[in-house]
């Protein structure tokens, strides 16, 4: 019917119109960034999954799989970019209080990530890492995360650090743990434990403090993540749902924000 086909072709050019838009905006959040002066390392709660489900009347366990998508964009995006680290909090100590359910489908989607994105990440040359207690995942996680750990170890583009079980307190006593037990058998004297010494027995010593720490979700609080790490980290929050990152304007948002920030560290 002409009446429907026309109604059809409006809808058309007014999307495409709609998505010309979003890429240019796109293109020109990318021309504001200053390349020599992206952050080191990025570090991201990847939080609202559940809200942004509940939103559009949708099931949690489908915005976990937006988030999934949003993951894959703004792993992509980074190694891209030529940051170097990016640390993404995935599953908290206390996210084990949710139901047995949910913490099933999170389980699920990080192997279904992993088997899917795997191949293309090796070509990007990133190191996929973790942080946290990975012995205690189940051990369909556990396997899926040594293979794609062996398989991109040597690879020297972004690495890609997953917080998976991580709790900030729980690290900080695991680094004070393997200080007391170093102190107690001679190996090192308590006067020797700075805080350099004390950053070495972390899970992220060998990496950079983040540089920025983004948090979606409109929420202003750090829930357990990289406390001792994110000392003088440049905090940026969004109203925007975790699976709203998807088509980069975010994050590039983020990074450009953070680009205006003066960070003194203390001094004058
Ligand atoms: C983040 O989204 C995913 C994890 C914490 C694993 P949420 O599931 O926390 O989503 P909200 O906060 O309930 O919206
Ligand atoms: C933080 O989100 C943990 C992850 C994103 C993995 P939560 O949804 O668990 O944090 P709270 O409970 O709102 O502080
Ligand atoms: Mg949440």
């Amino acid at each position: 019917m002409p009446g429907e086909r026309g109604e059809a072709l409006i809808k058309e050019a007014i999307s495409k119109a709609f998505q010309g838009n979003r890429r240019l905006s796109v293109l020109q959040l990318r021309k504001k960034l200053i390349k020599a002066q992206l952050p080191r390392h990025v570090a991201i709660i990847m939080d609202g999954n559940g809200r942004w489900a509940q939103a559009k009347g949708l099931p949690r366990v489908l915005g976990h799989r937006a988030g999934m998508e949003s993951l894959r964009e703004i792993v992509k995006l980074s190694s891209e970019l030529g940051i170097r680290v990016l640390t993404v909090y995935a599953f908290s100590t206390e996210n084990w209080k949710r139901p047995q359910e949910e913490i099933n489908v999170l389980m699920n989607l990080l192997c279904e990530y992993i088997q899917k994105e795997l191949d293309e990440l090796h070509r990007q040359r990133v190191c996929i890492r973790t942080i946290g207690h990975i012995e205690e995942l189940p051990s369909k996680v556990r396997s899926e995360l040594l293979r794609s750990q062996k398989l991109t170890a040597d690879n020297d583009g972004l690495i890609f650090n997953i917080a998976l079980n991580y709790g900030g307190r729980l690290e900080i006593v695991d680094a004070a743990r393997s200080l007391a037990v170093e102190a107690k058998s001679g190996a090192i004297d308590p006067a020797m434990i700075d805080e350099a010494l004390f950053g070495q027995r972390l899970y992220t010593a060998d990496l950079p403090d983040p540089d920025l720490l983004i948090r979606p979700a409109g929420e202003l609080r750090v829930s357990n993540f990289l406390l001792w790490q994110i000392a003088y980290t440049e905090f940026w929050s969004t109203p925007a749902y975790w699976p709203d990152f998807q088509d980069h304007t975010h994050f590039l948002s983020a990074l450009i924000a953070f680009q205006k920030r003066e960070r003194r560290f203390g001094g004058l």
